[in-house]
Protein backbone atom coordinates (compact mmCIF):
# COMPACT_ATOMS: atom_id res chain seq x y z
CA UNK A 1 0.00 0.00 0.00
CA UNK A 2 1.30 3.42 -1.06
CA UNK A 3 0.41 5.44 2.00
CA UNK A 4 -0.34 8.65 4.35
CA UNK A 5 0.31 8.08 7.97
CA UNK A 6 -3.61 8.23 8.65
CA UNK A 7 -5.75 5.85 10.69
CA UNK A 8 -8.34 7.82 12.51
CA UNK A 9 -10.82 10.05 11.43
CA UNK A 10 -13.04 12.66 12.04
CA UNK A 11 -17.08 12.02 11.12
CA UNK A 12 -20.51 12.34 12.23
CA UNK A 13 -22.82 9.57 12.85
CA UNK A 14 -26.42 9.61 13.00
CA UNK A 15 -27.62 9.52 16.81
CA UNK A 16 -31.58 7.83 14.99
CA UNK A 17 -33.24 9.94 17.72
CA UNK A 18 -36.40 11.34 15.81
CA UNK A 19 -37.54 13.34 18.44
CA UNK A 20 -37.97 17.22 17.45
CA UNK A 21 -35.43 19.43 18.77
CA UNK A 22 -32.72 16.96 19.44
CA UNK A 23 -29.44 16.60 17.68
CA UNK A 24 -29.76 14.75 14.86
CA UNK A 25 -25.72 13.84 14.77
CA UNK A 26 -23.04 12.63 16.56
CA UNK A 27 -19.96 13.90 16.29
CA UNK A 28 -17.09 10.53 16.45
CA UNK A 29 -13.62 9.69 16.40
CA UNK A 30 -12.87 6.42 14.74
CA UNK A 31 -10.41 4.20 13.14
CA UNK A 32 -10.25 4.01 9.76
CA UNK A 33 -10.69 0.77 8.29
CA UNK A 34 -7.19 0.08 7.28
CA UNK A 35 -5.20 -1.62 6.08
CA UNK A 36 -6.44 -0.96 2.89
CA UNK A 37 -7.97 -3.47 0.47
CA UNK A 38 -5.67 -4.19 -2.34
CA UNK A 39 -8.42 -2.04 -4.69
CA UNK A 40 -9.45 0.31 -2.52
CA UNK A 41 -8.59 4.36 -1.73
CA UNK A 42 -7.98 6.17 1.37
CA UNK A 43 -9.02 10.02 0.25
CA UNK A 44 -9.03 12.99 2.46
CA UNK A 45 -12.62 14.76 2.13
CA UNK A 46 -12.79 18.42 1.37
CA UNK A 47 -16.28 19.03 0.85
CA UNK A 48 -19.36 17.66 1.68
CA UNK A 49 -23.01 18.20 -0.29
CA UNK A 50 -26.36 17.84 1.62
CA UNK A 51 -29.31 16.77 -0.05
CA UNK A 52 -33.15 16.98 1.08
CA UNK A 53 -32.58 13.05 1.53
CA UNK A 54 -29.83 13.50 3.99
CA UNK A 55 -32.05 15.74 6.48
CA UNK A 56 -35.05 13.35 5.89
CA UNK A 57 -32.83 10.14 7.06
CA UNK A 58 -31.60 12.43 9.92
CA UNK A 59 -35.38 12.86 10.95
CA UNK A 60 -36.38 9.21 10.35
CA UNK A 61 -37.98 9.87 7.39
CA UNK A 62 -36.64 7.89 4.90
CA UNK A 63 -39.14 5.25 2.65
CA UNK A 64 -35.80 2.97 2.55
CA UNK A 65 -34.49 0.91 5.27
CA UNK A 66 -30.77 2.87 6.79
CA UNK A 67 -28.45 0.95 9.10
CA UNK A 68 -28.26 2.30 12.42
CA UNK A 69 -26.13 5.34 13.45
CA UNK A 70 -24.70 5.28 10.05
CA UNK A 71 -22.67 7.74 8.94
CA UNK A 72 -24.42 10.56 6.82
CA UNK A 73 -24.67 11.79 3.62
CA UNK A 74 -23.59 10.58 -0.08
CA UNK A 75 -22.00 13.60 -1.55
CA UNK A 76 -17.92 14.10 -1.54
CA UNK A 77 -15.45 15.52 -3.34
CA UNK A 78 -11.31 14.60 -2.01
CA UNK A 79 -8.19 13.76 -2.86
CA UNK A 80 -6.77 10.47 -2.94
CA UNK A 81 -4.43 9.89 -0.55
CA UNK A 82 -3.02 6.04 -0.30
CA UNK A 83 -3.96 3.35 -2.98
CA UNK A 84 -4.25 -0.29 -2.19
CA UNK A 85 -1.27 -2.16 -3.95
CA UNK A 86 -3.84 -3.44 -7.05
CA UNK A 87 -5.26 -0.05 -7.92
CA UNK A 88 -5.10 0.26 -11.71
CA UNK A 89 -6.67 3.15 -12.38
CA UNK A 90 -6.28 5.66 -9.91
CA UNK A 91 -3.24 7.56 -8.19
CA UNK A 92 -1.93 9.35 -4.89
CA UNK A 93 -2.78 13.23 -5.78
CA UNK A 94 -6.80 11.98 -8.18
CA UNK A 95 -9.24 14.26 -7.33
CA UNK A 96 -12.06 11.92 -6.84
CA UNK A 97 -15.92 11.54 -6.13
CA UNK A 98 -17.84 8.16 -5.03
CA UNK A 99 -21.25 7.19 -6.81
CA UNK A 100 -24.14 7.15 -4.73
CA UNK A 101 -24.93 4.16 -5.29
CA UNK A 102 -21.84 1.85 -4.95
CA UNK A 103 -23.94 -0.95 -6.32
CA UNK A 104 -24.62 0.42 -9.71
CA UNK A 105 -21.72 1.26 -11.77
CA UNK A 106 -22.04 0.45 -14.84
CA UNK A 107 -25.93 0.61 -15.06
CA UNK A 108 -26.87 -2.86 -15.59
CA UNK A 109 -26.38 -4.60 -12.29
CA UNK A 110 -29.63 -5.41 -10.65
CA UNK A 111 -28.04 -4.73 -6.91
CA UNK A 112 -28.51 -1.17 -4.49
CA UNK A 113 -26.01 -0.13 -2.35
CA UNK A 114 -27.00 3.74 -1.65
CA UNK A 115 -24.45 5.57 0.64
CA UNK A 116 -25.54 6.83 4.08
CA UNK A 117 -28.35 4.12 4.01
CA UNK A 118 -27.48 0.71 2.92
CA UNK A 119 -23.62 1.49 3.95
CA UNK A 120 -22.02 4.29 5.88
CA UNK A 121 -21.78 8.10 4.23
CA UNK A 122 -19.26 10.32 3.58
CA UNK A 123 -19.50 13.33 6.09
CA UNK A 124 -16.16 12.27 7.52
CA UNK A 125 -12.44 14.16 6.93
CA UNK A 126 -11.39 10.85 5.40
CA UNK A 127 -13.18 7.82 3.67
CA UNK A 128 -11.97 4.70 2.40
CA UNK A 129 -14.12 3.41 -1.65
CA UNK A 130 -12.89 0.96 -3.36
CA UNK A 131 -11.64 2.35 -7.06
CA UNK A 132 -14.36 1.06 -9.04
CA UNK A 133 -16.85 3.39 -7.36
CA UNK A 134 -15.26 6.77 -8.19
CA UNK A 135 -15.11 8.78 -10.90
CA UNK A 136 -12.34 11.85 -10.97
CA UNK A 137 -13.44 15.40 -10.88
CA UNK A 138 -13.02 17.95 -13.75
CA UNK A 139 -10.08 20.34 -13.34
CA UNK A 140 -11.76 23.30 -13.52
CA UNK A 141 -14.33 22.80 -10.74
CA UNK A 142 -13.04 23.27 -6.92
CA UNK A 143 -13.69 21.12 -4.38
CA UNK A 144 -17.58 22.75 -3.19
CA UNK A 145 -18.69 22.95 -6.88
CA UNK A 146 -17.62 19.26 -6.96
CA UNK A 147 -18.96 18.15 -4.15
CA UNK A 148 -22.53 18.60 -5.95
CA UNK A 149 -22.76 16.65 -8.95
CA UNK A 150 -22.79 12.95 -7.55
CA UNK A 151 -26.44 13.14 -6.28
CA UNK A 152 -28.44 16.18 -7.59
CA UNK A 153 -26.01 16.58 -10.72
CA UNK A 154 -26.26 13.25 -11.46
CA UNK A 155 -30.01 12.86 -10.40
CA UNK A 156 -30.98 16.17 -12.77
CA UNK A 157 -28.72 14.09 -15.60
CA UNK A 158 -30.43 11.32 -16.27
CA UNK A 159 -33.99 12.63 -15.40
CA UNK A 160 -33.33 15.18 -18.71
CA UNK A 161 -32.30 11.58 -20.58
CA UNK A 162 -33.94 11.91 -23.70
CA UNK A 163 -34.35 15.71 -23.96
CA UNK A 164 -34.03 17.09 -27.38
CA UNK A 165 -32.92 20.68 -28.47
CA UNK A 166 -36.27 23.39 -28.59
CA UNK A 167 -37.94 21.01 -26.34
CA UNK A 168 -39.94 22.14 -22.84
CA UNK A 169 -39.37 21.52 -19.46
CA UNK A 170 -41.19 21.37 -16.00
CA UNK A 171 -39.23 21.91 -13.04
CA UNK A 172 -40.70 21.12 -9.29
CA UNK A 173 -39.66 23.35 -7.03
CA UNK A 174 -36.00 24.77 -6.66
CA UNK A 175 -34.29 22.78 -4.22
CA UNK A 176 -31.04 20.95 -5.25
CA UNK A 177 -31.91 18.89 -7.73
CA UNK A 178 -34.13 21.49 -9.45
CA UNK A 179 -31.14 23.61 -9.44
CA UNK A 180 -28.79 21.42 -11.21
CA UNK A 181 -31.90 20.61 -13.94
CA UNK A 182 -32.55 24.11 -14.48
CA UNK A 183 -28.60 24.54 -14.84
CA UNK A 184 -28.57 21.72 -17.78
CA UNK A 185 -31.80 22.36 -19.58
CA UNK A 186 -30.86 25.83 -20.38
CA UNK A 187 -27.35 24.58 -21.78
CA UNK A 188 -29.22 21.88 -23.56
CA UNK A 189 -31.49 24.80 -25.83
CA UNK A 190 -34.47 23.63 -23.58
CA UNK A 191 -37.66 26.06 -22.79
CA UNK A 192 -37.85 25.79 -18.96
CA UNK A 193 -40.94 26.12 -17.16
CA UNK A 194 -40.11 26.25 -13.04
CA UNK A 195 -42.74 26.07 -10.05
CA UNK A 196 -41.92 27.05 -6.56
CA UNK A 197 -44.32 27.45 -3.28
CA UNK A 198 -42.32 31.03 -3.16
CA UNK A 199 -42.94 34.09 -5.28
CA UNK A 200 -39.46 35.56 -3.81
CA UNK A 201 -37.69 32.55 -4.98
CA UNK A 202 -39.04 32.65 -8.31
CA UNK A 203 -38.16 36.04 -8.59
CA UNK A 204 -34.94 35.34 -8.00
CA UNK A 205 -34.87 32.30 -10.45
CA UNK A 206 -36.16 35.07 -13.36
CA UNK A 207 -33.61 37.20 -12.62
CA UNK A 208 -30.92 34.60 -12.90
CA UNK A 209 -32.62 33.29 -15.74
CA UNK A 210 -33.68 36.75 -17.47
CA UNK A 211 -32.30 36.27 -21.00
CA UNK A 212 -34.66 34.29 -22.89
CA UNK A 213 -36.80 34.62 -19.37
CA UNK A 214 -38.14 31.47 -18.09
CA UNK A 215 -41.93 30.87 -17.82
CA UNK A 216 -42.94 30.48 -13.56
CA UNK A 217 -45.92 29.17 -11.42
CA UNK A 218 -46.31 29.28 -7.85
CA UNK A 219 -47.67 26.01 -6.81
CA UNK A 220 -48.64 27.07 -3.20
CA UNK A 221 -51.12 30.27 -4.88
CA UNK A 222 -52.06 28.23 -7.97
CA UNK A 223 -53.33 25.02 -6.66
CA UNK A 224 -54.23 24.01 -10.69
CA UNK A 225 -50.86 24.64 -11.33
CA UNK A 226 -51.28 22.27 -14.25
CA UNK A 227 -53.90 23.81 -15.91
CA UNK A 228 -51.61 27.06 -15.46
CA UNK A 229 -48.84 24.72 -17.32
CA UNK A 230 -51.04 23.95 -20.25
CA UNK A 231 -51.98 27.09 -21.05
CA UNK A 232 -48.35 28.24 -21.23
CA UNK A 233 -47.70 25.83 -23.61
CA UNK A 234 -50.75 26.18 -25.87
CA UNK A 235 -52.63 23.43 -24.54
CA UNK A 236 -49.95 21.08 -25.52
CA UNK A 237 -48.27 20.01 -22.14
CA UNK A 238 -44.63 20.17 -21.49
CA UNK A 239 -42.07 17.38 -23.31
CA UNK A 240 -40.31 16.26 -19.94
CA UNK A 241 -41.34 16.97 -16.30
CA UNK A 242 -38.47 16.68 -13.50
CA UNK A 243 -40.96 15.01 -10.70
CA UNK A 244 -40.25 16.30 -7.61
CA UNK A 245 -43.27 16.06 -5.10
CA UNK A 246 -44.26 12.18 -5.51
CA UNK A 247 -47.94 10.83 -4.72
CA UNK A 248 -49.23 14.17 -3.91
CA UNK A 249 -48.13 15.98 -7.48
CA UNK A 250 -47.80 12.87 -10.17
CA UNK A 251 -51.03 13.38 -11.54
CA UNK A 252 -51.07 16.92 -12.26
CA UNK A 253 -47.72 16.37 -14.03
CA UNK A 254 -49.38 13.64 -15.95
CA UNK A 255 -52.24 15.70 -17.02
CA UNK A 256 -49.62 18.73 -18.03
CA UNK A 257 -47.29 16.61 -20.02
CA UNK A 258 -48.02 16.15 -24.12
CA UNK A 259 -48.75 13.05 -25.33
CA UNK A 260 -45.90 11.02 -25.88
CA UNK A 261 -43.83 12.59 -23.13
CA UNK A 262 -41.43 11.86 -20.47
CA UNK A 263 -42.21 12.18 -16.83
CA UNK A 264 -39.11 11.85 -14.74
CA UNK A 265 -40.06 10.88 -11.14
CA UNK A 266 -37.38 12.09 -8.83
CA UNK A 267 -38.50 12.73 -5.68
CA UNK A 268 -40.83 12.20 -2.67
CA UNK A 269 -41.41 15.75 -1.24
CA UNK A 270 -45.34 15.73 -1.29
CA UNK A 271 -47.40 13.95 1.68
CA UNK A 272 -49.14 10.41 0.67
CA UNK A 273 -52.52 11.02 -0.61
CA UNK A 274 -55.70 8.98 -0.99
CA UNK A 275 -55.13 6.02 -3.05
CA UNK A 276 -58.75 6.79 -4.89
CA UNK A 277 -56.65 10.14 -5.74
CA UNK A 278 -54.38 8.13 -8.16
CA UNK A 279 -57.32 6.15 -9.69
CA UNK A 280 -57.10 8.46 -12.52
CA UNK A 281 -53.23 6.96 -12.72
CA UNK A 282 -53.00 4.09 -15.27
CA UNK A 283 -56.12 6.02 -17.72
CA UNK A 284 -53.99 8.95 -18.08
CA UNK A 285 -50.94 6.83 -18.04
CA UNK A 286 -52.48 5.47 -21.43
CA UNK A 287 -54.57 7.80 -22.83
CA UNK A 288 -51.75 10.50 -23.08
CA UNK A 289 -49.05 7.98 -23.87
CA UNK A 290 -46.69 9.12 -21.52
CA UNK A 291 -43.41 7.54 -20.15
CA UNK A 292 -43.25 7.38 -16.74
CA UNK A 293 -39.73 6.53 -15.52
CA UNK A 294 -38.19 5.80 -11.98
CA UNK A 295 -35.06 8.27 -11.20
CA UNK A 296 -32.83 6.26 -9.01
CA UNK A 297 -29.68 9.10 -9.06
CA UNK A 298 -27.37 7.33 -11.89
CA UNK A 299 -25.21 4.95 -12.11
CA UNK A 300 -21.01 5.99 -12.58
CA UNK A 301 -20.78 5.83 -15.78
CA UNK A 302 -23.78 8.39 -15.63
CA UNK A 303 -21.16 10.66 -13.48
CA UNK A 304 -18.71 10.34 -15.45
CA UNK A 305 -20.82 10.96 -18.87
CA UNK A 306 -21.84 13.96 -16.52
CA UNK A 307 -18.32 14.95 -15.60
CA UNK A 308 -17.18 15.11 -19.25
CA UNK A 309 -20.17 17.14 -20.17
CA UNK A 310 -19.51 19.82 -17.87
CA UNK A 311 -16.28 19.65 -18.31
CA UNK A 312 -16.51 20.15 -22.12
CA UNK A 313 -17.79 23.49 -21.69
CA UNK A 314 -16.40 24.15 -18.22
CA UNK A 315 -19.91 24.87 -16.54
CA UNK A 316 -19.95 27.09 -14.15
CA UNK A 317 -21.71 25.70 -11.26
CA UNK A 318 -21.27 28.16 -8.46
CA UNK A 319 -24.05 29.98 -8.79
CA UNK A 320 -25.81 26.83 -7.68
CA UNK A 321 -24.13 26.88 -4.06
CA UNK A 322 -26.73 28.30 -1.56
CA UNK A 323 -24.29 28.37 1.44
CA UNK A 324 -21.63 26.61 2.92
CA UNK A 325 -21.11 25.72 6.19
CA UNK A 326 -17.97 24.62 8.21
CA UNK A 327 -17.55 21.15 9.07
CA UNK A 328 -18.24 21.50 12.78
CA UNK A 329 -21.65 23.12 11.85
CA UNK A 330 -22.66 19.95 10.23
CA UNK A 331 -25.83 19.73 12.45
CA UNK A 332 -26.78 23.61 11.53
CA UNK A 333 -26.58 22.54 8.15
CA UNK A 334 -28.91 19.44 8.13
CA UNK A 335 -31.41 21.39 10.10
CA UNK A 336 -31.32 24.41 7.46
CA UNK A 337 -32.03 22.03 4.81
CA UNK A 338 -34.93 20.20 6.84
CA UNK A 339 -36.33 23.78 6.73
CA UNK A 340 -35.95 23.99 3.13
CA UNK A 341 -34.40 27.54 3.32
CA UNK A 342 -32.30 26.80 0.99
CA UNK A 343 -32.51 27.69 -3.21
CA UNK A 344 -29.81 25.24 -4.73
CA UNK A 345 -27.08 23.44 -2.38
CA UNK A 346 -25.91 23.50 0.75
CA UNK A 347 -22.08 22.43 1.62
CA UNK A 348 -19.71 21.59 4.09
CA UNK A 349 -16.35 22.57 3.49
CA UNK A 350 -13.54 20.71 5.04
N1 LIG B 1 -34.63 9.58 -7.11
C1 LIG B 1 -33.41 10.01 -6.85
O1 LIG B 1 -32.41 9.47 -7.28
C2 LIG B 1 -33.26 11.27 -6.07
C3 LIG B 1 -32.04 11.95 -6.02
C4 LIG B 1 -31.98 13.17 -5.36
C5 LIG B 1 -33.12 13.66 -4.74
N2 LIG B 1 -34.27 12.93 -4.77
C6 LIG B 1 -35.51 13.42 -4.17
O2 LIG B 1 -35.92 14.54 -4.94
C7 LIG B 1 -36.55 15.50 -4.12
C8 LIG B 1 -35.79 16.83 -4.21
O3 LIG B 1 -34.51 16.64 -3.64
P1 LIG B 1 -33.54 17.88 -3.37
O4 LIG B 1 -32.31 17.33 -2.73
O5 LIG B 1 -33.44 18.70 -4.60
O6 LIG B 1 -34.39 18.65 -2.27
P2 LIG B 1 -34.20 20.10 -1.66
O7 LIG B 1 -32.92 20.70 -2.07
O8 LIG B 1 -34.51 19.98 -0.21
O9 LIG B 1 -35.38 20.91 -2.37
C9 LIG B 1 -36.71 20.66 -2.14
C10 LIG B 1 -37.54 21.77 -2.83
O10 LIG B 1 -38.60 21.17 -3.53
C11 LIG B 1 -39.75 21.99 -3.47
N3 LIG B 1 -40.91 21.25 -2.99
C12 LIG B 1 -41.23 20.89 -1.74
N4 LIG B 1 -42.41 20.26 -1.70
C13 LIG B 1 -42.86 20.24 -2.97
C14 LIG B 1 -44.04 19.76 -3.57
N5 LIG B 1 -44.98 19.16 -2.86
N6 LIG B 1 -44.17 19.93 -4.91
C15 LIG B 1 -43.22 20.52 -5.63
N7 LIG B 1 -42.08 21.01 -5.12
C16 LIG B 1 -41.91 20.87 -3.80
C17 LIG B 1 -39.40 23.16 -2.56
O11 LIG B 1 -39.08 24.25 -3.42
P3 LIG B 1 -39.76 25.68 -3.22
O12 LIG B 1 -39.31 26.14 -1.87
O13 LIG B 1 -39.23 26.46 -4.35
O14 LIG B 1 -41.25 25.46 -3.28
C18 LIG B 1 -38.19 22.67 -1.79
O15 LIG B 1 -37.31 23.70 -1.44
C19 LIG B 1 -36.57 14.87 -2.72
O16 LIG B 1 -37.76 14.13 -2.55
C20 LIG B 1 -35.39 13.93 -2.76
O17 LIG B 1 -35.47 12.91 -1.80
C21 LIG B 1 -34.37 11.76 -5.42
Amino acid sequence: MSSAKVTQRRAFRRTDDHTPGTPKLKFVEETLPLPLAPTAVLIKVHAVALNYRDANIANGGNPWPVIPNGILCNDAAGEVIAIGDKVKSLSIGNRVSPVTDTGFISGREGKRSWLAADEDGVMADHIVFDEECLSKIPDYLNWVDASIVPCAGVTAWSALKGMEIGQTVLIQGTGGVSVFAMKLARAAGLRIILTSSSDAKLEQMKEKYSNPPILTVNYSQTPDWDEEVLKLTGGVGVDIVVENGGAGTLMKSLRCTRRGGIVSQVGYLSKQVEPNALRELVPTLIDRRINLRGINAGSKFDMEDLHAALAAVETPLNDLIDRTFSFEEAEEAVEYVWQGKQIGKIVLRL
